[in-house]
């Protein structure tokens, strides 16, 4: 009786639950020059590939079975996106970041927004800087590594509070779910680790929630200063109309056949004036000129545009000058 219920249970997690508007599946990808495919002359393929470094995709990029998670079966590859002295864009921060590239409106309704990541002991992130990881333009939500008040665990954010945090350890696969209202204006967060089905860790909370549908990092930014070379791990990436699904790997790479192809080619007319290359300053907060930011926003810094007073009662602290002032 009880395995009877429990086999329906497992097979009740393993139906899908939304319909995938967005794959961010690497199955795509022979190789890492494939993401080289992509430029602003050509948007083709899934993914736009220009916020890294000077170096050849390959030094940033690498492809194989042994980088995703384990359960997700539905890729073939995951990817390693490292990022080291080299990786500087447009500014003084180490970035390897890529964005969708669709023509889907990723920024409606109510949508889930599915990742894993893990890192190993090899060129583990260093938890005394910080990184912004799976991030939009805005920093409306995100996770973060080495901040306050938990620098070793990763932590989630939402208009730059800390909400939830897990201790990041090496070797296990960490799986999220940003469960995304646009409509009311909230975001909540689901999560699990390794193979197991995601569960609602967070429950919404109100948010500046918005997109252009070109903003949502997949990779990580890191607050330099050292030299010492980070190896990050991603698979599973999609994004989800509701309701969520929440079984590991059949969601990334096993899209819904009704949904529209993710893997056609879709050029755009204009580039988002926030993801052109001439917009040379990669915001990283999430206020608008004339507003205030938040406790652990950044409020100063190279190359940095936003907010630069910080809500009552925090001041602007030269964290890391002249690269990182940060409201505390
Ligand atoms: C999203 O927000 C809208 C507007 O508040 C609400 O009507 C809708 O039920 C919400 N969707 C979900 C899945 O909670
Ligand atoms: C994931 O693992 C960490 C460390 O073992 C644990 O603290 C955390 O509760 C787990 N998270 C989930 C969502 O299961």
């Amino acid at each position: 009786m009880i395995s009877a219920f429990t086999s329906l249970l497992a097979l009740a997690s393993a139906v899908r639950g939304g319909t995938t508007i967005w794959d961010g599946s690497f199955n795509p990808f022979t190789t890492v020059a494939d993401f080289d495919k992509w430029s602003w002359a050509n948007e083709v393929g899934t993914y736009q590939w220009y916020i890294h470094g000077s170096q050849p995709t390959s030094h940033y990029l690498a492809l194989d079975p042994s980088y995703k998670n384990p359960a997700d079966t539905a890729e073939t590859n995951g990817l390693r996106m490292t990022i080291d002295s080299t990786a500087t864009w447009n500014s003084n921060m180490e970035r390897a970041e890529l964005i969708p590239q669709t023509t889907q409106n990723l920024g409606t309704g109510n949508l889930f927004y599915h990742f894993s990541l893990m890192h190993s002991d090899t060129n583990p992130p260093d938890s005394t800087l910080e990184h912004q990881i799976f991030f939009f333009e805005s920093h409306f939500t995100e996770l973060k590594y080495g901040v306050a008040p938990n620098p070793t665990d990763l932590e989630w954010h939402v208009g730059g509070q800390p909400q939830w945090s897990t201790p990041f350890i090496a070797g296990q696969w960490y799986n999220f779910a940003y469960d995304i209202n646009f409509s009311a204006g909230t975001v909540g967060l689901w999560a699990s680790n390794g193979s197991s089905p995601l569960t609602k860790v967070a429950n919404n909370i109100a948010a500046s929630t918005s997109t252009n549908s070109e903003d949502f990092h997949v990779g990580v930014l890191r607050i330099v200063n050292t030299n010492a070379p980070e190896d990050w791990y991603v698979s599973g990436v999609y994004i989800e109309s509701g309701p969520i699904t929440t079984a590991i790997g059949s969601g990334s790479g096993a899209s819904n056949p009704s949904s529209p192809s993710s893997t056609t080619v879709a050029p755009t007319t204009t580039a988002p004036a926030s993801t052109a290359p001439s917009s040379t300053a990669p915001s990283t907060t999430s206020s608008a000129s004339g507003a205030t930011q938040t406790q652990w926003g950044q409020c100063g810094g190279t190359g940095y545009t936003g907010a630069t007073v910080c809500a009552s009662p925090f001041t602007c602290v030269a964290v890391s000058p002249p690269y990182y002032y940060q409201c505390q």
